[in-house]
C-alpha cells in the first residue's frame, strides 16, 4: 500500500498523534515496535524553543529507531516560529515539521495560539509560509473542525495552508469548544478532502482498527491519526496493518503474556530514559494497560500509591504473577 506524506512512504494509513505529556521517546518507540510508521513529538512552544532551554530541548530527544519523526510547533509569532525552525534545522533529527492549530487548552487559546488560529486564517497561512520557507523538511498542519458549532471553517483553513505550501493536513473533527468530547464531524473532514489536493488524515475517536477502516472509507481520506486509541494498546498499529492487508481480525486484546511483556518493556524504557521521575510517569501508563482487566480499579489504586521505582517494579511482578 502506498501512503505518502511529503517524501515519506508510510506503508499503513495511520500515524501516532502528537500528545502533550504523553508522546515521549519511550511511548513512540513502544508504538513503533507494533508497526507505527510515523510519530510526533508533543507540541513544542516555538518561543521557548527559540531560547533553547534544556527542558524544551529534551522534547526533541530521539534515536535512530524513532524515525521518521514529526516535530510539532506551537506559536503565533512569525519571528519565533522562524527562530524555532532555525534551532530545529541545526538538530536535523526529524523528517516532518507540523504546526499546531488544534490545541484547545485555555492558556494556549488565550494567547491566540493552537485552535485559536482558526479565527485568523490569514495569519495561519503566513506562519505556514515562514515554516515552508525556512524548514529543511516538509511542513504539515494539525487543524480542528473550527472554532465552535457556528464556525466550522476547516475547509478554508486547510485550503489556506495548502496554498502556503503544507504537504499534508491532520484534521481533528471536533471544534475547539468541544475540546475532546462529543461527535466527530467526519462529513466535514470528507468535504475538506474533496477540496484539497494534499493528503488529509482524520483525527477523532480512532479506537480500533475497524474504526480506522470505517473512518477512511466514509471520509475517503488518506489515513487516520491514532491518539487515545493507542493508550495501553500499541497493537492497534499491527491490527491496522493486518486489516489493510486483507486479514480477518480475531483477537482484539493481546494475550496476557504479551501484555505483561509490553508493560515491562515500557517501564524499562521509561525509567532508563527518565531515571528520576520515570516511575511516576509510568503510573498513568500502567493504568492504561490494565484498564480492561477484571479488578483493574483496585490495582490502579495501588499503582497510584506507589512511591519508588522498586515499588513499581514489584507491582509489575504482582501483575505478572496474577496473569500467569
Ligand atoms: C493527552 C492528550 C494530549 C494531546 N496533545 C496534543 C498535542 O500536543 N498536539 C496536538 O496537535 N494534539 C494533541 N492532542 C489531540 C490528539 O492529537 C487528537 O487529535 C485528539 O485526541 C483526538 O483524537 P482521539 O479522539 O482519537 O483521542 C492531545 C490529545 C490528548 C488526549
Amino acid at each position: 500500500m502506498s501512503i505518502h506524506i511529503g517524501g515519506l512512504n508510510l506503508g499503513i494509513p495511520a500515524v501516532l498523534a502528537p500528545m502533550a505529556d504523553t508522546s515521549d521517546l519511550p511511548f513512540r518507540l513502544v508504538n513503533r515496535s507494533c508497526g507505527c510508521p510515523l510519530a510526533f513529538t508533543e507540541m513544542i512552544n516555538a518561543r521557548s524553543l527559540s531560547y533553547g532551554g534544556k527542558k524544551v530541548l529534551k522534547l526533541l530527544d530521539t534515536c535512530p529507531q524513532d524515525s521518521p519523526l514529526g516535530v510539532q510547533l506551537l506559536g503565533r509569532e512569525p519571528e519565533y516560529i522562524r527562530k524555532a525552525v532555525d534551532v530545529l534545522n541545526e538538530s536535523g533529527r526529524y523528517e516532518l515539521l507540523d504546526l499546531n492549530a488544534a490545541c484547545p487548552v485555555r492558556k494556549v487559546i488565550r494567547r491566540g495560539e493552537g485552535a485559536a488560529l482558526a479565527k485568523d486564517i490569514k495569519l495561519l497561512g503566513e506562519l505556514v509560509k515562514v515554516m515552508v520557507k525556512h524548514s529543511q523538511t516538509p511542513v504539515s498542519v494539525k487543524l480542528r473542525a473550527g472554532w465552535d458549532a457556528d464556525n466550522r471553517n476547516v475547509c478554508d483553513a486547510a485550503l489556506a495552508v495548502q496554498d502556503a505550501g503544507a504537504v499534508c493536513v491532520f484534521i481533528h473533527g471536533r471544534t475547539c469548544s468541544q475540546q475532546y468530547h462529543g461527535d466527530v464531524d467526519y462529513e466535514l473532514i470528507g468535504a475538506a478532502k474533496r477540496r484539497l489536493s494534499i493528503p488529509v488524515f482524520v483525527s477523532g475517536n480512532v479506537f480500533s482498527a475497524e474504526l480506522a477502516q470505517d473512518i477512511i472509507k466514509k471520509t475517503a481520506c488518506d489515513g487516520v491519526v491514532v491518539a487515545r486509541g493507542s493508550f495501553g494498546n500499541p497493537w492497534i498499529f499491527s491490527q491496522i496493518k493486518a486489516l489493510f492487508s486483507g486479514e480477518v481480525l480475531v483477537e482484539h486484546r493481546p494475550d496476557r503474556a504479551a501484555l505483561v511483556a509490553m508493560v515491562r518493556r515500557h517501564f524499562d524504557m521509561l525509567t532508563d530514559y527518565d531515571p528520576r521521575t520515570g516511575h511516576v510517569r509510568f503510573r498513568k501508563v500502567f493504568s492504561w494497560y490494565i484498564r480492561y482487566l477484571p479488578g483493574a480499579r483496585h490495582f490502579r489504586d495501588k499503582i497510584f500509591r506507589s512511591r519508588s521505582q522498586s515499588e513499581m517494579a514489584g507491582l509489575i511482578d504482582d501483575f505478572a504473577g496474577e496473569c500467569a
